[in-house]
């Protein structure tokens, strides 16, 4: 398969991790006889400090041209924490996807196994958890009008939904549940918003065309519970965008580390491929941050074109970097490895299932 992948390291570690994932596709293209070419181009503070914009109308036009986008990470502490700056590198990210129409965020969490330990939470309740988030992406509070008084003293940001918005991405969810375990849980917060009034309606409708799924509902701060004391019981989750993004931070702690998060942003045109992390300034440059998320944000692109021995391919040499403690220091903490290290070892570990077998077997 010929791929046009638009390559965007973003900011911090972002440039760091996605190397790594680079790596592993070049793995891939030469032990599946593929063809992967790589563009790359500038996102986020990074942009801003080229020429202003966190989402230059080049990279725009890269991403538009391309088969799929490799994203790695966004945000400077420069503009964190300056609530004045009428410019942020986040703006790059979320522009790109409304752009780009990526309504549909996927997000898997399912603790490894051979790292159960790594969790702060009790293994007999991580070893459950195998669900993913369906983040509605381009809609909600994040993308409605945004108003401060000019005295500077109130403001207000818009939470609007409309039943288009809520149908396409419930139908990707329901989708999803009936190749997983045929349940879906919708998250909302319906006693208090009216917003999460109308996502019930219209998933409950939409609900009738999936008999085989279970649907059931859950107030946000109880999913929010739920997911630390019980992640066993869910098996897709569908929630609106505020709720998603932190829903899905609060997930992370199940496999671990945040670093082993990956994603998916779909639309109908586009797809791209990003960790669940930030930036992670502090330890941009250092070597330490964990290339997994991003290396499985790649694998989640491989599946997304259909390639499933290529994804396999990739989760089973991740399996083994962690078999072999060959991993970044917030996995173990007296481990030697670096990001680009545990890369290669992945990149270095991916085979064609075939092959492997047929070299077994001489
Ligand atoms: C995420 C991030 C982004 C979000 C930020 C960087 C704008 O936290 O992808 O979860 O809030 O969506
Ligand atoms: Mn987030």
């Amino acid at each position: 398969m010929k791929l046009n992948i638009a390559l965007l390291p973003g900011d911090g570690i972002g440039p760091e991790v996605t190397a790594q994932a680079v790596k592993c596709l070049q793995a891939v293209e030469e032990a599946f006889g593929h063809s992967f070419t790589f563009t790359q181009a500038a996102v986020g503070a990074v942009a801003m400090e080229k020429g202003g914009d966190p989402l230059p109308e080049e990279t725009l036009e890269i991403c538009k041209n391309s088969d799929a986008i490799l994203f790695g990470a966004i945000g400077d502490p420069k503009y964190d924490n300056d609530p004045d700056a009428k410019t942020r590198p986040e703006q790059g990210l979320l522009r790109l996807r409304q752009e780009l129409g990526l309504f549909g965020n996927i997000r898997p969490v399912k603790a490894f196994p051979t790292i159960l330990d790594k969790s702060p939470l009790k293994k007999n309740i991580i070893a459950k958890a195998d669900f993913v988030i369906y983040r509605e992406l381009t809609g909600g509070i994040y993308f409605g009008e945004k108003k401060l008084n000019e005295a500077g003293t109130i403001a207000s940001d818009i939470c609007e939904y409309s039943e288009k918005e809520i149908s396409r991405i419930a139908h990707l969810a329901f989708k999803a549940a009936k190749v997983r375990r045929n349940k879906l849980t919708l998250v909302d917060k319906a006693n208090v918003l009216e917003t999460s009034r109308l996502w019930r309606r219209v998933v409950r409708k939409i609900g009738e065309s999936y008999p085989e799924v279970e649907l059931d509902f859950m107030f946000v701060d109880n999913a929010a519970m739920q997911l630390i004391l019980n992640p066993g019981i869910f098996d897709v989750i569908l929630t609106e965008n505020l709720f998603g993004d932190i829903l899905s931070d609060a997930g992370s702690v199940i496999g671990g580390s945040i670093g082993l998060l990956p994603s998916a942003s779909v639309g109908e045109k586009h797809a791209m491929f990003e960790p669940i992390h930030g930036s992670f300034p502090q330890a941009k440059g250092k070597n330490i941050a964990n290339p997994i998320a991003s290396i499985l944000s790649a694998a989640m692109m491989m599946e997304h074109f259909g390639l499933k021995e290529e994804t396999q391919a990739i989760v089973n040499a991740i399996y083994q970097s962690m078999k072999q403690n060959i991993v970044t220091p917030d996995l173990n903490a007296k481990g030697k490895y670096g990001t680009d290290h545990v890369g290669e070892y992945i990149a270095n570990n991916i085979v064609d299932a075939d092959d492997h077998l047929s070299m077994n077997k001489e």
